[in-house]
């Protein structure tokens, strides 16, 4: 893509219409919303009645599957992003307002009959008619099949919980909202159903009620999962205060959320202010910032990683974000990079979003100094090339930083200890580890013969290797370092065809065809075990491949634990969501079998002990093995040691 700047009205239109369908409809998106923003606010400014603007949002898919007109329009919620303009929204409503999280998911209506059975469920679509999801939705975790009574229209977010996403699919899905996206058009609503997807109610249609909030209370009557809310009174420091408390609890909920959704309380307040045709007047979302500054962009350096990327690092003026000091920050990619016309002593706005490494968000000022993409590659010097956004070395397995990168890569993944940076780069640079399989053949004298090495060290990493030469094939798979073969797809494929012989036999088609793998990953798979095929088999001259099913499902598989007292980091719902995530179970009570009682950091501090605590103690004197844990303890050992 062109600069902003430089895009014609029909350009935009274009590149607004085609990031559109990747986002909504194939949950494909190539750019960040942020980005998506900046072409819808730029094509406003230029053409503010285009009619693509119209279409912006719609999620409808193009094929001929059944379509199904709303009752009332589906609308989307206008933004604001001060304290100021919250407090100017609300100042015009007479009443309280309700406030609950905004969810990043995806809108759906569900319709239930005269004798209280679901029979139609679409989705949001173009706000006017959507897609039809009946079967679909009956897969959907907090969905009723059946209410006490109808007729009845509900509606509310579909989403994925953080933790069946971290569990299942983190590393090969960008996030839980497009696959949700994806796990909803599904043909086969048993496909659906494996995705684990949730529902959280927050509309409710065909009932005269006086109040927001009383629209919640039903419908938690009727058994739906309501969106979490509350009654907050129509002060500008009351509604800040929400919206902090919900920023600071962000990272303990099970759920993503990108702001603090404020609606009128009164019914009449809503009915008097009614709706543009985006956007009903009010309602409004107030959305997360970010933890952002400003800076100066000095330099941009240029790393090779082990599949031969060559991707872009900012320099800047020291600032400070999250009370840390930053000079790094990501610059993506090198088309992202020349897209948002990065130059030298640029004024620039960083970001940090939860990764370790912040963003390069928006280039506020520009400067001549343009940076260009470097023809050599800055490891071994060979030919760059330039393929879709990404800068490639051309080089291969000659690159120093890919091999160091890969191999760095194997024993992190096989976690076999005492390999840093340092020792790598000179068994590289030595010779004696040229490729994988080289590892096994090292000798203690080749080690002692390195610097800084010693006799105790030089068993010890024998030791380390040797110790590893059986390997899970899932691991092994991930060893390799080819591109999209990463936990989740080791696993898959090792479920599934259960023998390497069989992976690397299988064809494109076959693999595709496996479920969550699909085309992209396939051709990645297949290409990669066929070019890396000589390595395989050198491998397989000295690791012994444990082909039998997957590993136990976590770290806390076939423990127990339950929770009392209340918890200060994060919500009992949460903790125990984390625990059943990594392979755990909550007992119903303490049992001479419970593994892990966890108290609630205030509770333990005071040493205030509870009727859980007493008796757990009491059945630790009779030889029951429960560990006591506080809070702390607790959340250090969901830290700890790999899932
Ligand atoms: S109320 C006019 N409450 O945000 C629609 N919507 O941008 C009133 N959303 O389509 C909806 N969390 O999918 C409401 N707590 C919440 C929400 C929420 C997420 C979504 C919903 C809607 C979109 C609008």
């Amino acid at each position: 893509m062109k600069p902003l700047q430089e895009m014609s009205v029909a350009e935009l239109e274009k590149a607004i219409r085609r990031h559109n369908d990747l986002y909504f409809k194939q949950a494909k998106p190539e750019i960040s919303d942020e980005e998506f923003d900046l072409l819808v606010e730029r094509l406003k400014r230029l053409k503010a009645d285009s009619p693509v603007l119209e279409e912006v949002g719609s999620d409808l898919s193009e094929g001929s599957g059944k379509k199904v007109l709303h009752s009332t329009p589906m609308l989307s919620l206008d933004k604001c992003y001060t304290v100021e303009d919250l407090a100017d929204w609300a100042s015009k409503l007479k009443g309280d307002v309700v406030v609950s999280p905004k969810i990043d998911g995806l809108a759906i209506a569900i319709h239930y009959d005269e004798t209280g059975r679901l029979f139609r469920s679409e989705t949001r679509g173009d706000g006017t008619k959507g897609d039809d999801i009946t079967q679909n939705v009956r897969e959907v975790g907090d969905v009723p099949e059946r209410l006490a009574k109808g007729p009845i229209e509900v509606r509310g977010e579909i989403y994925m919980r953080l933790s069946v996403f971290k569990k299942k699919y983190q590393d090969n899905f960008a996030n839980p909202r497009n696959l949700a996206a994806g796990a909803l058009k599904q043909k086969d609503p048993k496909k659906t159903a494996e995705y684990s997807l949730n529902f959280f109610a927050y509309e409710l249609i065909g009932m005269d009620l006086k109040e927001e909030i009383e629209k919640i209370r039903h419908l938690k009557k009727l058994g739906f999962t309501t969106i979490d809310t509350e009654v907050v009174p129509n002060q500008p420091e009351k509604l800040q205060a929400a919206y902090e408390e919900y920023f600071k609890k962000r990272d303990s909920l099970d759920y993503e959320l990108d702001g603090v959704v404020y609606k009128a309380n009164q019914i009449e307040d809503q009915t008097r202010l009614g709706a543009s045709s985006h956007h009903p007047r009010w309602a409004i979302a107030y959305k997360f910032q970010g933890d952002a500054a400003q800076s100066v962009l000095r330099e941009v350096e240029w790393s090779v990683s082990r599949t031969g990327v060559i991707t872009p690092i900012g320099i800047i003026d020291p600032t400070r974000l999250s009370g840390a000091s930053v000079s790094r920050v990501s610059l993506h990619n090198y088309g992202l990079m020349k897209n948002m016309g990065v130059s030298i002593g640029a004024k620039v706005l960083v970001m940090r979003r939860g990764g370790v490494i912040p963003n390069l968000e928006e280039v506020l000022e520009k400067t001549k100094k343009i940076v260009e993409a470097p023809k050599k590659c800055p490891s071994c010097g060979s030919p760059t090339e330039v393929r879709d956004d990404f800068l490639f070395c051309t080089n291969g397995k000659g690159c120093r930083s890919t091999r160091l990168g890969e191999l760095r890569h194997f024993v992190d993944v096989l976690e076999i200890e005492g390999f840093g940076d340092k020792m790598i780069e000179q068994l590289y640079d030595t010779g004696y580890v040229e490729d994988l399989p080289d590892f096994f053949r090292l000798k203690r004298d080749d080690l002692l013969s390195l610097e800084r090495v010693g006799e105790i060290l030089a068993d010890k990493l024998i030791a380390q290797i040797q110790a590893h030469r059986t390997v899970p094939l899932p691991l092994f798979l991930r060893s390799l370092g080819i591109p999209e073969l990463g936990k989740h797809s080791s696993e898959v494929l090792t479920k599934q065809l259960r023998r390497l012989e069989k992976i690397r036999e299988a064809s494109e088609e076959e693999l595709s065809a496996i479920h969550t793998i699909g085309p992209v990953i396939a051709r990645e798979v297949v290409n990669g075990l066929r070019e890396k095929s000589g390595t395989v088999d050198k491998l397989l001259q000295f690791v012994t491949l444990d082909e039998r099913s997957l590993a136990k499902e976590g770290k806390f598989s076939g423990k127990t634990f339950l929770f009392t007292g209340k918890m200060a980091a994060m919500e009992r719902g949460a903790a125990e969501k984390q625990v059943e995530a990594l392979g755990g179970e909550i007992s119903g009570g303490v049992t001479k079998d419970l593994d892990y009682l966890v108290i609630g950091s205030e509770g333990y501090k005071n040493r205030d002990k509870g009727n859980k605590w007493i008796k757990a103690e009491s059945l630790m004197q009779k030889g029951a093995a429960i560990k006591i844990l506080s809070e702390e303890e607790f959340l250090q050992m969901l830290e700890s040691s790999p899932d």
